[in-house]
C-alpha cells in the first residue's frame, strides 16, 4: 500500500428533510449566490421553487445562470463568470447532475482569472483560489457532489477534459434521493455504469496489497447491481436511490483508491467518444468496459478478473481461471443491456471511419500511453474501439 492523505471535507447532509439547512450552510461563506442549473428538471420537480423561496426567505441576493448542458461547455461558465462578476457574487451554487457541478466548478476557479475558463481546463493558467461552492445533486452518477474534480468540453476543438483545483471541492452537498425520482431511465442506467465504472477503475490494479480498498469495491459494485436494477424499473423506490447515491459519492470520493496508484483507462477513452458526438458518459463506459477487460486479460490480469467474476458476478469458482474470468466480463455486459443500455458504439453513432482519429486523440489528450490496469499505447486504444464497434 502507497503512502496517502485523505481529506476529503464536503459536508454530506443526507435524506429526506435536509432542504431546510440550505441558508445556514450557505451563509456560512457567502450571502450573495449564483444559482446554477441546467435544462430545467429541476423547475418540473418543483425544486427549483423550493431553493428559489428559501434564498428569498433569508434575503439571500442571488442571480441565475441556466441551460448548462450535458457534457458542459466551458462557455456556460464563461457566462456564469461574467454574471458573478457584475453582480459581485460571492458563493456558486449548483443544483442538478454531474455536469451542472462541474460547470459551477470552472465557474469558482474562473472568478479571479483573465482569461478564457478553457486555459484553466487545458491546464495553461493553474488559479490558486476560487468561489465557495455547494451544492444539490439531482442524479446519482458522476460523484462531482464530493470530489474536486471537473470535466468540460470544447466543441470547436471536439476536446473533453478532466481538471482540478485544491479549493474546487464543494463545501457543502444536499443528497436527498426523492430528487432522483424523476431521473429518466436512460440516465438511470446510464449513472449507475459510472458509478460501477469509477468503482473498477479504481478496483482494476495489480498487486497494491490494498486489500481493504478493493472489498469496499466489491460492495460498491454489488449495491450498484442490485439497487441499478431496482431503481430502473421501480423510479420512486426510496432505497434503490438511497443505496444508488451513497454509492456514487463514495465510489470516486478518494476511499477506495486511499493506497493505490490508479490512471483511469475506460475514462480516458470514453471522454473523446462523448467530445466526438456528445454521448451520454455512462453509455461510452459501459460499451467500451467489456471489451476494454477482455483486450487487458493475460496471465498478469487473470487472477484479478477472475476474483471479480467471482466476488461481484457470482460466477463459481473453477480451475480455469480464464473460463471464470470470461464468464465474469460476459455477465457484466448482459448487466448493462439490461439497463437498456446499447452494447456497441455502431448502434450509437460510430463509423469504423472514426475510431483512428478517436485513439490518436485519446493518447494526445492523456499526454502519451495510458497507464493503467495495462498500458495503453494509441494501438492498443484503436483496438479496443474496434472490439466496441
Ligand atoms: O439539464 P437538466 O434539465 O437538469 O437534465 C439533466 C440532463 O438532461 C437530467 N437530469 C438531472 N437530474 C434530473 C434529470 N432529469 C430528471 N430528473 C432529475 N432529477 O439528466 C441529464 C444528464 O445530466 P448530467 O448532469 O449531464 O448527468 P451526469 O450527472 O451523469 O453528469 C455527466 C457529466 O459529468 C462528467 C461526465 O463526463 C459528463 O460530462 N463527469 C464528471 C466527473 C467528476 N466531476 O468527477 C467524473 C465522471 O467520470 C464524469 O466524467
Ligand atoms: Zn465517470
Amino acid at each position: 500500500m502507497e503512502d496517502f492523505i485523505f481529506e476529503v471535507g464536503t459536508k454530506i447532509l443526507f435524506g429526506k428533510d435536509q432542504l431546510k439547512n440550505l441558508a445556514k450552510e450557505i451563509l456560512k461563506y457567502g450571502d450573495r449566490v449564483l444559482l446554477c442549473y441546467g435544462g430545467g428538471s429541476i423547475k418540473r420537480i418543483g425544486l427549483y421553487d423550493q431553493v428559489v423561496k428559501i434564498l428569498e426567505d433569508n434575503n439571500i441576493f442571488f442571480k441565475e445562470l441556466s441551460g448548462i448542458d450535458p457534457n458542459p461547455r466551458y462557455e456556460s461558465a464563461d457566462e456564469g463568470i461574467k454574471i458573478a462578476r457584475e453582480n459581485d457574487l460571492n458563493f456558486v451554487l449548483a443544483v442538478g447532475g454531474g455536469s451542472t457541478i462541474d460547470c459551477s466548478k470552472l465557474i469558482c476557479a474562473g472568478i479571479y482569472e483573465d482569461s478564457s475558463s478553457w486555459d484553466i481546463v487545458t491546464g495553461k493558467v493553474k488559479p490558486k483560489k476560487g468561489l465557495p461552492l455547494g451544492t444539490i445533486l439531482t442524479l446519482s452518477a458522476t460523484g462531482s457532489e464530493m470530489d474536486r474534480g471537473s470535466v468540460i468540453t470544447n466543441q470547436a476543438t471536439k476536446q473533453k477534459l478532466g481538471w482540478a483545483a485544491h479549493f474546487t471541492l464543494p463545501k457543502f452537498s444536499i443528497l436527498n434521493p426523492e430528487y432522483t425520482y424523476s431521473v429518466p431511465k436512460k440516465h438511470t442506467a446510464a449513472g449507475t455504469a459510472d458509478i460501477m465504472s469509477h468503482t473498477m477503475e479504481n478496483y482494476f490494479s495489480l498487486n497494491d496489497g490494498v486489500y481493504l480498498g478493493d472489498r469496499m469495491a466489491e460492495g460498491l459494485l454489488k449495491t450498484c447491481m442490485k439497487y441499478g436494477k431496482i431503481a430502473y424499473e421501480d423510479p420512486e423506490n426510496y432505497e434503490a436511490r438511497a443505496n444508488l447515491m451513497w454509492s456514487g459519492t463514495w465510489a470516486i470520493n478518494g476511499l477506495i483508491d486511499a493506497g493505490k496508484k490508479t490512471e483511469w483507462s475506460v475514462h480516458a477513452m470514453e471522454h473523446e467518444l462523448s467530445a466526438f458526438n456528445d454521448l451520454t458518459h455512462g453509455y461510452g463506459l459501459a460499451i467500451l468496459t467489456p471489451n476494454w477487460l477482455k483486450y487487458c486479460l493475460s496471465e498478469k490480469t487473470v487472477d484479478k478478473i477472475s476474483e471479480f467474476a467471482k466476488n461481484v458476478l457470482g460466477v463459481e469458482e473453477k480451475e480455469d481461471k480464464f473460463e471464470m474470468a470470461k464468464e465474469g466480463i460476459d455477465k457484466l455486459s448482459e448487466f448493462f443491456a439490461s439497463l437498456g443500455i446499447p452494447k456497441t458504439l455502431s448502434e450509437v453513432g460510430f463509423k469504423e471511419e472514426d475510431i483512428a482519429g478517436l485513439a490518436k486523440a485519446c493518447i494526445e489528450n492523456h499526454g502519451g500511453p495510458i497507464k493503467g490496469f495495462i498500458e495503453l499505447d494509441e494501438k492498443d486504444v484503436l483496438e479496443i474501439y474496434k472490439l466496441s464497434l
